[in-house]
């Protein structure tokens, strides 16, 4: 059945309002990441707690160790299911400035599309869900399921303070099936429903050397240089197979099977067009398996930043005091995040020369996972998004970024999660001129309304089974 045709008349109206709502969002620099901007993230948590206010949900705005997380939640639907929609308010920074063609913090419309840091990931996407609520009780006054809105600000710096907030409402919280939308299309007008992401574990090395930078030439060769120190642990942490040499880092990694290789080749990944989108000549990685492969289902360990010594312009002839580098490894289904974290720490130190200081830090991790793409829920949500997006197929895939929260939602609170992914993975997301289709944000608001009539049908249908994907 298609949507309800007063429900896409308003969306059909209000178009444009919308759109003016989101700029209104965008422009609060909600950069959790930046102490500076911790006002900010407050002010970013208000918009959404009086957008779910507005909605007529009763809704909060709670406190955490951090920044604060929204809840809201419509219940007048009693017997219809209840879903629990997740988002988050916060962005990543913002640098490099002058990469951005308009400044990040005032959105702008250009070839179809909003320009702004969070536009796609996660506040455009994140709205669309409020936005098809508003439509559904503008015009019809109720809503066929029961929502939940769990709104965060602390994503984008691993959701620290999210686990304690679900443990401490866990039924409050309860729901048949999680929403988020904070992936991607598999192409323009491909949409997709992902059914894996992969978890990610975070940390930081620095080595130290002399007490201060040295004059090179009246010191250098009587020390140990911590850039250079640095380049070794990190040229040791591959082989030249791509294969990471960190001792067990493979023990638990789920194979691919055969069918899910064949699925993945009918994707039909096309290689040229993504080396010219991200300027390379060629695609590189672990020896035996395609880019899909490498970048969905198998585990990798990435250099994310290095510093050390002078990076100024001209020369300086110094020995420098310290070298530190950024590392994040992406993990699958079984690696275990406290685990590798452990391998990764011993497997570095044993390859520091002795005569330098070795710090470790770990910042954040979170599992890897796969769902059953055969669920009730995965065919309501495939309808929903046909005809939001007048397509007859919706693609199944995996991704490789991580969403931290997905598999806490199915460990506090046994829910599996619908990732509907609205945006396009060249919308520069975490990039300078992050942008979002102005098309994919009304068609995924359609979408989400769509969403809300095919899950209360699907528990109406009398061979309906409303069980649990895994
Ligand atoms: N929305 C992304 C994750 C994502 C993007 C998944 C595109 C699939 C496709 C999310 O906001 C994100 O960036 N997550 C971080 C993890 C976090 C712990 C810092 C990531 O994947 O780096
Ligand atoms: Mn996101
Ligand atoms: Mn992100």
């Amino acid at each position: 059945m298609a949507t309800n045709a007063q429900v896409s008349e308003y969306l059909t109206q209000n178009e444009e309002r919308f759109v003016e709502e989101l700029k209104e969002f965008l422009r609060i620099p909600t950069v959790s990441a930046d102490p500076e901007c911790k006002p900010h993230l407050q002010r970013g948590a208000e918009f959404v707690h009086r957008q779910l206010a507005n909605l007529g949900c009763t809704a909060e705005i709670v406190p955490t160790a951090g920044h604060p997380i929204v809840y809201g939640e419509w219940l007048k639907s009693p017997g219809a299911p209840t879903v629990l929609v997740y988002g988050h308010y916060d962005v990543q920074p913002a640098d490099p400035l002058d990469l951005w063609t308009t400044p990040p913090f005032e959105p702008t419309l250009r070839h179809g599309c909003l320009y702004a840091r969070g536009a796609t990931d996660d506040k455009g996407q994140m709205f669309t869900h409020i936005k098809s609520a508003e439509a559904w009780l503008r015009t019809i006054g109720k809503l066929p399921v029961n929502l939940k809105y769990v709104i965060e600000g602390e994503e984008e710096v691993g959701s620290r303070n999210l686990e304690d907030f679900l443990n401490a409402r866990r039924d409050r919280l309860q729901a048949d099936v999680a929403v988020v939308s904070d992936t991607s299309q598999y192409g323009p007008n491909q949409p997709a429903i992902t059914y894996g992401l992969r978890g990610i574990v975070a940390v930081e090395i620095s080595l130290t050397g002399p007490s201060k930078d040295l004059h090179s030439g009246v010191f250098g060769g009587a020390v140990a240089n911590p850039a250079t120190g640095i380049a070794r642990l990190i040229a040791s942490l591959h082989d030249d197979q791509g294969r990471v040499r960190i001792p067990g880092f493979y023990d638990d990694v789920k194979p691919l099977t055969p069918s899910e290789r064949q699925l993945f080749s009918e994707l039909h990944f096309d290689e040229g067009a993504f080396k010219a989108e991200l300027g390379i000549t060629e695609v590189a990685g672990e020896e035996g398996f395609s880019t899909l492969e490498r970048r969905w289902a198998r585990p990798t360990c990435e250099v994310n930043g290095l510093f050390s010594g002078y990076t100024g312009a001209g020369p300086k002839t110094i020995v420098p005091s310290k070298a530190t580098v950024k590392i994040t490894c992406r993990l699958v289904p079984d690696q275990n995040p406290e685990k590798l974290t452990e391998a990764l720490h011993q497997y570095l130190k044993s390859q520091c020369p002795p005569s330098l200081k070795f710090e470790f830090t770990s910042y954040h991790g979170c599992p890897g996972f796969v769902f059953d793409p055969n669920s009730p829920y995965i065919e309501a949500a495939k309808s929903a998004i046909q005809e939001a997006w007048a397509v007859d197929q919706v693609r199944l895939i995996r991704e490789g970024g991580s969403i931290p929260v997905v598999q806490t939602f199915k460990d506090v609170l046994g829910l599996d999660t619908l990732l509907l992914g609205w945006g396009q993975n060249t919308d520069n997301l975490h990039s300078p001129d992050e942008h979002f289709s102005v098309a994919d944000f009304h068609r995924g608001i359609r979408a989400s309304a769509n969403l809300w009539q095919k899950l209360a049908e699907m528990q109406n249908r009398p061979d309906s089974s409303v069980h649990n994907i895994c």
